[in-house]
Order: C-alpha cells, then structure tokens, then sequence
C-alpha cells in the first residue's frame, strides 16, 4: 500500500487564539472621552473610555447598517454613539439605549462586550472564544510603582507571528545559541506550578556580557513576566503583554523596570538590546509556518513541555462544535 502524505498547507495552519487575557492599550493612551479602532483575535473592535472613566471594548460594527464605531464613533456619557444614524450603545452591556429619531428600540440592538480591565499601567481583555467571564485574576507585578525600580519604560512591536509561536520562543534554549549569538546553549529548566497554568523557565545566562539568571515567568500564552538577576539588587523586569491581532500578527508591549541600583548602568542599554533581540527572531518569524506536530528530538524537552501546557488554553466553541 502506498502512503501519500498530505500537502503542507493542510497540516501546518495556525492554531485559534488562545483563551487568557491580552493587553489592548496602554492605559495613559486612552483619554476620557476617546474612541479608538482596535483589532484583536481577528475581529474589529471599538474601544473606548467613558465620561466617568470607565473602559469599554466591543465589537465594533454597528447592528444597524453597520459602521465601525471606532471610527468616527463618539463618547456620549456611559456610551458610544455611532457615527452613521446615532444609535448609542451602551459602555456596560452593550445594549442599544437611543435611537435619536425613534421611540421603539429593537431588541437585537446590542454590540457584543468583551471583559476588561486596568491594571499595571494597561487595558486587558479576557479573550475566550464564547465571551465568558474570566477564568483566573490578572497577575500582580509589585515592583511597578515600588521606589526601589525606576519608571516604567515602554516599547512596542508588531511581530508577523502568531502569538503562540512568539511565547514558545521563551521556552526554545537552543534558540539562545543559534538566533542570539549566545555560543551555547544555556542551561535551562522549564517547571510548572500546581496551579499547572504558569510556567516558569530558568535559564543561566553565562555567555552575556554580564552574565544574568533569567527567569521567565509565563501567565497564560504571550503574558509574560522576564526576571534578570545580575547580582544582589542588581536586577531588571521585562514585561509583555501582547496583543494577538490576527493568525499572523501580533503586537508585542515590554514594559521595562530596573532597579534604582543600576539605573544608570542598564537602562538604555537594555532598552536597545530588547530591541536587537526581537530583530535577530524577526526573519524567523516572519517566514516560519506553524508546524502543529513538530518531530522533536530527545534534548527538545522544554519544548515538548510548552507545548503540552499550551493545550490547555484552546478551547473549541460552540460554534465550532456545530460545525464540525
Ligand atoms: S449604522 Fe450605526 S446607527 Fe446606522
Ligand atoms: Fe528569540
């Protein structure tokens, strides 16, 4: 019997967006008063930010003929008013509250809601294919705002990447020797906690310039929390949240903290090396298929350990239940 392989296209295809919470703004880049067009999850989506300074992030095209709030779309108290006949919806369920030339409102008149909320200095979104309540709290970060690490600085890219291919970067140690020039490859160990959703990799980084140990801390896929130790009180915080914008698209956002110690010393510099770092990974990115069954050698252990605890997060909808 002759077996015949199907083609690439069909067994390397993107996987859907993970369930977790995702960073869509800044929070100082969102005013009172201000409406902004914002794609995530592939979906077009209106965010905004009310008179009484409450976030809001819906769906954005209008049930009515279907505007895209976010352009044109304006604030009206605890409301988006569209731009096209001046429907308004509402900030908190979504629902259609005025409709400026009749009395009657319809009842389908409704955008859909996603969960949000501001914490560390960003919106997030919980995303989850069916829009259900969140499943886990957003993390603390304690050392934002603490006077003993610097301001936040902030620095954002956009990655032409699925989000998921992007956090197993941080759990790939081979990677470090052959993409970012670090000679060898580090030593690394990858563990999960009971919770079995975060994941920590710790990895000597012998090979730098100053020698650090990274410690990677993974929320959910693509949140996560970069610790470097370069001795006692000699430390720095990166951290991402990003924003999955469609299958190959993600928008990174690093927030960068140091302590007060070594402010001076690491500061630009490191901003600068984020940066180079992300440059070496880009030409791999952008021309990589996402394979869904890698063959694995024996060494590949933190990989294969990724990616039995991304499962978790891919939930399949209803919709896609029906279907298949
Ligand atoms: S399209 Fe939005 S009010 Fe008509
Ligand atoms: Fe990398």
């Amino acid at each position: 019997m002759t077996i015949v392989e199907a083609c690439e296209s069909k067994t390397n295809t993107t996987p859907d967006f993970p369930m977790g919470w995702f960073s869509v703004e800044r929070s100082h880049g969102l005013a009172v008063g201000e409406v902004k067009p914002v794609k995530a999850f592939d979906r077009e989506l209106v965010l905004y930010r009310t008179r009484s300074g409450k976030v809001a992030l819906q769906d954005a095209y209008c049930p009515h003929l279907g505007a895209h709030l976010g352009h044109e779309g304006r604030v009206v108290g605890e409301t988006v008013r569209c731009p096209f006949h001046g429907w308004q919806f509402n900030a908190d369920d979504g629902k259609c509250s005025n409709i400026p030339y009749c009395d009657e409102i319809p009842e389908r008149a409704r955008v859909r809601t996603w969960h949000t909320e501001e914490k560390n200095g960003e919106v997030y979104v919980w995303f989850h294919p069916e829009n259900t309540a969140p499943q886990w709290p957003l993390p603390d970060l304690p050392e934002l705002g603490d006077p003993a690490w610097t301001e936040p600085r902030y620095t954002e890219h956009l990655v032409p990447a699925h989000v998921q291919d992007i956090c197993e970067n941080s759990c790939d140690p081979v990677h470090f020797a052959f993409v970012h020039s670090q000679g060898e490859i580090p030593d690394s160990k990858v563990s999960i906690d009971p919770d079995g959703r975060t994941m920590h990799l710790h990895s000597e980084m012998t090979n730098n310039d100053f020698p650090s140990h990274l410690h990677a801390t993974t929320y959910s896929p693509g949140f996560a929390m970069v610790r470097n130790s370069y001795g006692p009180g000699a430390e720095m915080i990166m951290y991402n949240s990003p924003q999955a914008i469609d299958s190959n698209n993600t928008l990174m956002r690093w927030t960068l903290i140091v302590r007060r110690e070594i402010e001076d010393a690491a500061g630009d510099d490191v901003m600068k090396g984020i940066i180079d770092g992300l440059s070496d990974d880009y030409p791999i990115w952008a021309n990589k298929v996402h394979r869904r069954r890698p063959v694995f050698c024996k060494e590949d252990k933190p990989l294969v350990t990724f990616r039995k605890w991304v499962r978790q997060f891919y939930v399949t909808s209803q919709e896609q239940r029906e279907i298949a």
